[in-house]
C-alpha cells in the first residue's frame, strides 16, 4: 500500500544493485534476529500476535473507559506515548463521540501540568499510565499527582479507572498495578518502546479514543507481508538504501514533511523512531520535520538555499475525505477568481509539484512516500513501512538500531542533582 517515488533523488544518485544488495543483506539479518538488537524484532510479528491474543482484552478495556470517561490521560513519554498521540491527531475524524484524550508525563513543566488539569476540569476521568520500566521520571511523577487527584475525586473506586501498560514481571509500576488492582496490559519483551505502537502501548489508548483497532491491525499484518519481500521494489528497500546512499553523499540531515497539518506528531514519533534507532557511534542522519506549506513560509528559504546537507521526504496521502471549493468572487477584489471552481486539495497538489521542482533545482533529493489516505488503513501502513525501514536503514549503517544506550548520560547526571538515593 506504501509506494516510494524515487523521481526527485534520482537526479542526484542511480540507485542500483550495490545498494539494493546491502539492503537485501540488512533485510536478512533484521528478519532472521541475527543482527545486534536482534532479541527486539518482536515488532516484525506483532500485528498478527495482537489480533490473535490482545486485541480483545484491549476492546473491552476501551469500551469500558469510553463509558466511564469524559477524558482519557494518558501518561508516558518517548515511545510510550508518541505513537498513540500520533494515531489520535492523525485520525482525529475517527475519534469523534469518544473521551478527550489528554497527554501527559511527557515533560517536567509544571504550567503544562497545570494547563492539563485545567483542561481536565471537572470532568470523569479514567487514567492509562505507560512506561515498560515503570520507572521512567517524567511519567512516574505525573501518575504520582493524577492517582492522588483520581483517588480524591472517586475514592477507592479511582482503581477501576486506572489502567497500567508495563513489563508483564518487573518494575515499580507493576508492582504497584499489581498491589492496587489496576487492569495491566504488557509491553512486550522483544519490542523496544519506539517500536511499540501496534502492541498495548498505542493500542489501548487509539481503541479506547475512538479509532478502530482491528482495522489498524488487519492493514497491518498485510502491510508486514508487503514489506517481507526480497525484491528491489519493496518501498522498504527503496526508502532504507536511498537514505543511506544519500548519507553517503553528504546529506547529514532529512526534513520530513507533509501537507497535513493533523501529521505532526506522526513526524515527532518518525523523529524519535530514526533519531534514536541510527544516532550513535559517531554516525546518523539528523532527522528533522516540517509541516507545509505553512513551513514553506517560515523554513523554506532554508531548505531552498542553505547548506546543501539536506535530504527531504515527503509523505502524502493521495485523497482527501474533504473538497472545499473556491468561490468565485463579483469583481474579483482579491485576483484569485483565476482559482475559482478548484479544490483546494487540487490546489495543493500543484503547490507540492511545485514545491518538489524549486527544492530538487535548490540542490534537495526528494524521496516521495504515499498512502491512499488518512485512514486507519493509511495509518497502519506507514507505521509497518517506517518501522521496516527504520530496522533495514539501521543495519545498512551498522548500527544496532534497537538500543538508545546514549539517553542514560543525562539521567545519571538529573538523578545526581535531584539527590535520588545511590546515585
Ligand atoms: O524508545 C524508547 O525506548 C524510549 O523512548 C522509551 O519508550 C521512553 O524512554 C519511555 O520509557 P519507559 O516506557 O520505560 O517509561
Amino acid at each position: 500500500m506504501v509506494k516510494v517515488d524515487l523521481s526527485g533523488a534520482q537526479e542526484f544518485f542511480e540507485l542500483g544493485g550495490p545498494q539494493y544488495a546491502k539492503a537485501a543483506q540488512a533485510h536478512r539479518t533484521l528478519a532472521d534476529g541475527t543482527g545486534a538488537g536482534g532479541e527486539f524484532t518482536g515488532w516484525l510479528r506483532l500485528p498478527e500476535r495482537m489480533l490473535q491474543k490482545e486485541l480483545k482484552p484491549i476492546q473491552t478495556a476501551a469500551a469500558r473507559i469510553r463509558d466511564q470517561a469524559e477524558v482519557l490521560v494518558v501518561i508516558g513519554i518517548g515511545g510510550s506515548y508518541l505513537g498513540a498521540r500520533a494515531a489520535v491527531e492523525l485520525l482525529h475524524r475517527s475519534c469523534k463521540g469518544g473521551p478527550e484524550v489528554i497527554f501527559l508525563g511527557n515533560g517536567l513543566s509544571p504550567d503544562a501540568f497545570t494547563d492539563a488539569l485545567e483542561r481536565l476540569g471537572e470532568r470523569d476521568f479514567a487514567i492509562n499510565v505507560i512506561s515498560k520500566s515503570g520507572t521512567t521520571l517524567e511519567p512516574a511523577l505525573a501518575f504520582r499527582l493524577l492517582k492522588q487527584l483520581a483517588e480524591k475525586k472517586y475514592g477507592a473506586a479511582a482503581r477501576k479507572r486506572i489502567y497500567a501498560t508495563t513489563d508483564a514481571n518487573k518494575g515499580a509500576l507493576r508492582a504497584l498495578a499489581e498491589q492496587e488492582g489496576y487492569e495491566r496490559f504488557v509491553v512486550p519483551d522483544d519490542v523496544g518502546g519506539r517500536y511499540s505502537v501496534l502492541s498495548a502501548v498505542g493500542m489501548l489508548p487509539i481503541c479506547a479514543a475512538g479509532i478502530d483497532g482491528r482495522r489498524v491491525l488487519e492493514a497491518a499484518v498485510s502491510e508486514m507481508r508487503e514489506l517481507d519481500r526480497r525484491s528491489p521494489d519493496n518501498p522498504a528497500w527503496q526508502y532504507a538504501a536511498a537514505r543511506q546512499h544519500l548519507y553517503r553523499l553528504g546529506k547529514t540531515v532529512e526534513v520530513l514533511a507533509c501537507y497535513e497539518p493533523g501529521f505532526r506528531f506522526m513526524a515527532e514519533w518518525w523523529k524519535q523512531l530514526y533519531g534514536e534507532s541510527e544516532g550513535k557511534n559517531g554516525i546518523g542522519i539528523f532527522p528533522a520535520s516540517v509541516e507545509y506549506t505553512a513551513d514553506l513560509h517560515s523554513m523554506g528559504q532554508y531548505i531552498q538555499d542553505g547548506p546543501r546537507n539536506l535530504m527531504e521526504t515527503v509523505v502524502h496521502f493521495q485523497n482527501s475525505a474533504s473538497t472545499v471549493p473556491v468561490p468565485f468572487a463579483m469583481g474579483d477584489p482579491d485576483g484569485l477568481n483565476y482559482l475559482a471552481g478548484k479544490d483546494l486539495g487540487e490546489i495543493c497538489r500543484s503547490a507540492a509539484k511545485a514545491v518538489k521542482a524549486a527544492h530538487i533545482s535548490g540542490g534537495v533529493p526528494n524521496i516521495e512516500v504515499s498512502v491512499p489516505a488518512v485512514n486507519e488503513e493509511g495509518f497502519a501502513a506507514l507505521v509497518c513501512f517506517f518501522e521496516m525501514a527504520c530496522g533495514i536503514s539501521g543495519y545498512i549503517s551498522g548500527v544496532n538500531p534497537f538500543d538508545q544506550p546514549g539517553v542514560e548520560a543525562y539521567k545519571k547526571n538529573m538523578f545526581r542533582l535531584l539527590g535520588k538515593p545511590g546515585c
